[in-house]
């Protein structure tokens, strides 16, 4: 099993969302608010939780399954999960009247986010975390740690209806070549069903220099890429995706990156 090194070969970066403030991430703004309701997303490279998290509290996701290849990025991610949940604040008092008998009941315990300053936690520790329904936050988000491209994790089997890459697919081509890449697309294609979707945030070619400065190992495998991240969508449309529609281009500076959503034919 693969464990953090200090050379951070898969974009397995610590700190990361120092560097790329995220709550309220910017790229899932871009998405049509309806894109999570509902769904079981899978969200690959989640480093720290981040991203998953938000989708789980904030989009409506039924079920959301963060998988990273660094150990230590996953354990901090449920350390997120409990952060936010520390966070959220007390269920609203949605309620409705209930045939006639005028009995009240509660519709939708959900909290609002940020309620309580982090501070709270980290004075009184984590606040514990309740049973509840398996699709409300926290419960409806978890985490795995695996090397995606060439493992499955349980969750696979019952499939999902989102998969997220978000700024994963450099790492993924210069780790695993070009056959690398096109078994990662093969194997988002095989875990959604007609219809599902796939949002990518590709990062440019002409960020792939940095990246091979890192490590040797990365040169070499540079060497001998024939693919671009042009080509995403022709091998997409090998394992059955549509056209990407490109939702626009967000984040700052460096991280400043378009959005693609595929559907599956
Ligand atoms: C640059 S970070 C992006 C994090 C997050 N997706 C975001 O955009 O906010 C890339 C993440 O992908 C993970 N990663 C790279 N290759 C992976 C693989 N084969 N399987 C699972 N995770 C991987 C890294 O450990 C790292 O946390």
């Amino acid at each position: 099993m693969f464990s953090s090194t200090a050379v951070p070969i898969h974009g397995n970066y610590h700190g990361y969302y120092a560097k790329r403030p995220s709550v309220n991430d910017p790229r899932l703004e871009l998405l049509p608010p309806s894109t999570f309701a509902g769904k079981r997303v899978l969200d690959v490279g989640c480093n720290e939780g981040w991203v998953s998290c938000e989708i789980a509290q904030s989009h409506g996701a039924v079920k959301v399954v963060g998988v990273d290849i660094d150990d230590a990025l996953v354990r901090a991610a449920w350390r997120r999960r409990r952060t936010v949940w520390s966070a959220q604040g007390p269920p609203e008092d949605e309620t409705e009247i209930v045939g006639s008998s005028r009995k009240r009941k509660r519709v939708e315990p959900v909290g609002e986010p940020d309620y309580f300053p982090a501070s709270c936690a980290h004075s009184h520790g984590p606040l514990p975390i309740p049973p509840s329904s398996p699709e409300l936050f926290p419960h409806n988000v978890s985490f795995r740690t695996a090397d995606w491209v060439n493992d499955t994790i349980p969750e696979d089997e019952g499939g999902y209806d989102v998969v997220l890459a978000f700024s994963i697919t450099k790492w993924i081509h210069l780790n695993g070549g070009d056959a690398g890449l096109k078994s990662f697309f093969a194997r988002v294609a095989a875990v959604l069903p007609p219809g599902g979707q796939f949002v990518v945030e590709p990062q440019a070619w002409d960020t792939y220099r940095k990246a091979k400065r890192m490590d040797k190992r990365l040169r070499d495998t540079a060497q001998g890429l024939v693919l671009r991240p042009d080509d995403f969508p022709r091998l997409l449309s090998e394992v059955g995706f549509g056209e990407p529609v490109r939702l626009g281009s967000v984040g700052e500076g460096g991280f400043h990156r378009p959005v693609d959503l595929y559907n599956k034919i």
